[in-house]
């Protein structure tokens, strides 16, 4: 780097707002934020999440509803999770989550009926939300199971693309799983669908409101043995380049604020798109204070939103989303 001048007037770049809007190095377009969804049975259901003020469980009608007016904003992309609130429709294996006519596969074939190709539909795939114990595999003896569990989730992945889904988004953190998918999906002949992976997946304490919304917490234990250690940067880079290595087509890391670090090593180290997923709990934090009045919300979202773009997100899933379009907080 060339030295500074011994007094370098730097503010000069920023004396106005159109100069700071000229030389801005990150922006964020709204083509590039996912909007997630909680899809529930009952068609017209719409009932808020207690700790995610704003964003609610919907029925069918209400997710074409939102789904319409997010189009219209300019968010092109959903992120859909189906959630099964009565505990008695879920099982050991998860059955219910490879149902070709499930929850998400007819939430897929009607917003693909509605909205064409306008949309892009990427799906969860993972089987907590649709097990009797939570977790995101099969489990023996209070251990989860790892290739055992594939399949499962290959053939979750493959009524989700059957359906019409653009991307599966694989979420468990078992090994290989990005490989069986691919495997599965290529075999069926659903070539043209791509995996999201959630390459990076730390085992987090920011998923907390998720899993009161989605009824996925793990019924014993945690998920300490597939989901990775918080401590771990380096390991972080082999998650990434074993999934790139399998198939991925995006590569995720989550949460994205606090691991804003392996992000941007992450952008360092591949060249595959990469996405930022703005959790549940990052999402609560910022409510939560917001409505105390002790933050300015606008403010904070847009910092928190831009500064995973200049830590080289490419795409970012945020609850944010559609409030942050409403109200212009990205400009
Ligand atoms: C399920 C899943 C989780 C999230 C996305 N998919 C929760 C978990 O792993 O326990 C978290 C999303 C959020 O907190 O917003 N595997
Ligand atoms: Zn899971």
């Amino acid at each position: 780097m060339p030295a500074l001048s011994p007094f370098a007037r730097l503010r000069r770049l920023r004396s106005s707002a159109p100069l700071r809007e000229a030389l801005a190095e990150t922006r964020l377009h709204a083509a590039q934020l996912i909007q997630p969804h909680f899809v529930v049975e009952s068609r017209d259901a719409r009932t808020p999440i207690g700790a995610l003020p704003g964003i609610d469980r919907v029925g069918l009608d209400a997710l074409l509803r939102d789904v319409e007016r997010d189009l219209a904003l300019g968010i092109a992309s959903v992120l859909l999770f189906g959630v099964i609130d009565d505990p008695a429709l879920k099982d050991p294996h998860g059955r219910r989550a490879a149902d070709p006519d499930g929850l998400v596969p007819r939430a897929v074939r009607e917003l693909r009926r509605r909205f064409g190709a306008a949309l892009v539909i990427h799906t969860d795939v993972c089987l907590c939300a649709y097990t009797s114990h939570g977790h995101c595999g099969f489990v023996e003896e209070g251990r989860v199971l790892n290739d055992a569990s594939l399949a499962a989730l290959a053939a979750m992945a493959l009524a989700h693309a059957r359906a019409g889904a653009d991307f599966v988004a694989p979420s468990d953190m078992l090994d290989g799983r990005i490989a069986a998918l691919r495997a599965a999906l290529d075999e069926a002949g659903c070539t043209t669908t791509g995996i999201l992976s959630y390459a990076a997946k730390f085992a987090s304490g920011y998923y907390g409101p998720f899993r009161e919304a989605a009824s996925s917490a793990p019924q014993f234990g945690d998920r300490r043995t597939y989901q990775m250690d918080l401590r771990n940067g380096r390991e972080a880079l082999r998650e990434l380049a074993a999934d790139e290595a399998e198939g991925a087509d995006l590569l995720m890391v989550k949460p994205a604020l606090a691991y804003l670090d392996v992000l941007a090593r992450a952008r360092a180290a591949t060249r595959l798109p990469l996405v930022a997923y703005n959790v549940s709990g990052e999402y609560a934090q910022v409510k939560a204070a917001a409505e105390r009045g002790w933050i300015d919300e606008g403010a904070v979202v847009r910092e928190n939103l831009l500064a995973f773009a200049r830590a080289g997100a490419d795409l970012v899933i945020t609850y944010h989303a559609r409030e942050a379009l409403q109200k212009g907080w990205l400009r």
